[in-house]
């Protein structure tokens, strides 16, 4: 097991800078996801850690020791790809021990070996047969076999479930994270699917365009996003948002919003009298219903449903606003039965709502 830092990393293709000074420290033992939209370089940062890809500058730390300039196979890491990266003329047993026989391990070791992991991933049945002969989730599994077999200090995968059906992934990756609670080896794990992000990780690490937007456990980045980008690419449904200017009068803070809609912000805000803001508010924290007149922290409007979405345990409607498109999701089948073109009621806790400053998309409370 190791630690793995990566230290004012940069990476050039040419003259296309595509990683900017990400450092990032992943304690021995952690499960870090590596997540961002498609080109935010996440693949490539994966391999400057695997020692794929060189680095323009930064250094990279596995286990305390500079790895910067070490070949990948001295860098005591395993790497899973989305390919699988299977042997096709070699079986599942020799797939899983071509590490070991490469390493001129005695054979009777290898055998105990393959077969100890097999029976952990359940691959003692296969282990005669061809990657041909095997489903994507049968070879997704050889796949991480053969990289346990090797016993590394770290596992770096890269989206390992993407060529899998949507049944199939859920279930690897519980297999995955199984894996992981059984062997604690460090893992750096690339997706750009926010929600196998949030199941899989200790801790996430954001990217976008090749620089670090945050960095947070996920229920961090859920309940206290950086700035707008996280805010939104953090959580499903997403959040909404909706324009402001703050109002700011003997340290009370106001949020003024079309059609005079208002609200009051609890507490000190770092807002300044006359800042534009985005507020967004998650869909569970907009409520249909009758208003409570008592409560002044609670944001109430009218709003007609453009269409209802019914997913079994929960119902997501999408409301036409005074503040623009609101989407809301709950439980109560009478609240959220709402028809199409229905009247309804929205009720948004200001406590809930996150303000970012309309230029910079920072976080303002
Ligand atoms: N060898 C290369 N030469 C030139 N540009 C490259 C090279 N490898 C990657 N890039 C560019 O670097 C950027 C980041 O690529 P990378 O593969 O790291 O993204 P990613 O976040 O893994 O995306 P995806 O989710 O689509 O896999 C992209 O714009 C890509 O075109
Ligand atoms: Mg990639």
């Amino acid at each position: 097991m190791a630690s793995v830092s990566l230290r004012g990393v940069d990476k050039a293709f040419g003259d296309q800078h595509i990683i900017r000074n990400v450092s990032v420290d992943i304690p021995d033992g952690e499960f870090c996801v590596l997540v961002g939209p498609s080109g935010s370089g996440k693949s490539t940062l994966l391999r400057i850690i695997a020692g794929l890809e060189d680095v323009t500058g930064g250094s990279v730390h596995i286990g305390g020791r500079d790895v910067t300039r070490l070949q990948p196979k001295d860098r005591d890491i395993a790497m899973v790809f989305q390919s699988y990266a299977l042997y096709p003329q070699l079986t599942v047993r020799e797939n899983m021990g071509f590490s070991l026989k490469l390493a001129k391990r005695p054979k009777a070791e290898i055998v105990r070996i393959v077969n100890e992991i097999a029976r952990s991933l359940a691959l003692e049945p296969l282990l005669d047969r061809y990657p041909r002969q095997l489903s994507g989730g049968q070879r997704q599994r050889v796949a991480m076999g053969r990289a346990i077999v090797r016993q590394p200090s770290v596992f770096l995968f890269d989206e390992p479930l993407s060529n899998l059906d949507a049944a199939l992934r859920h279930h690897v990756r519980g297999e995955i994270r199984e894996m992981y609670e059984r062997l604690r080896t460090t893992c750096v794990y690339v997706t750009h699917d926010q929600v196998e992000a949030m199941t899989l990780a200790d801790r996430i690490v954001v990217l976008r365009d090749g620089k670090v937007e945050q960095v947070g456990t996920p229920v961090e980045l859920y309940d206290r996003p950086v700035n707008r980008f996280v805010a939104q690419f953090i959580g499903a449904p997403a959040i909404n948002f909706f324009a402001g200017v703050a109002k700011v009068c003997a340290g009370r803070t106001t949020i003024r919003c079309a059609d005079g809609i208002e609200f009051a912000l609890p507490g000190h805000q770092t807002v300044e009298d006359g800042q534009s803001v985005e507020c967004g508010v998650r869909p569970e924290h907009i409520c249909v219903g009758a208003p409570d007149h008592s409560r002044t922290d609670v944001v109430s409007m009218g709003a007609r449903v453009k269409t209802g979405e019914f997913y079994g345990a929960d119902t997501l409607l999408s409301c036409d606003t005074p503040v623009g498109m609101l989407a809301t999701t709950g439980r109560d089948r009478t609240a959220y039965g709402a028809r199409q073109g229905a009247q309804v009621l929205l009720q948004i806790p200001s406590a809930n709502v996150h303000l970012f400053d309309r230029r910079t998309g920072l976080r303002v409370n």
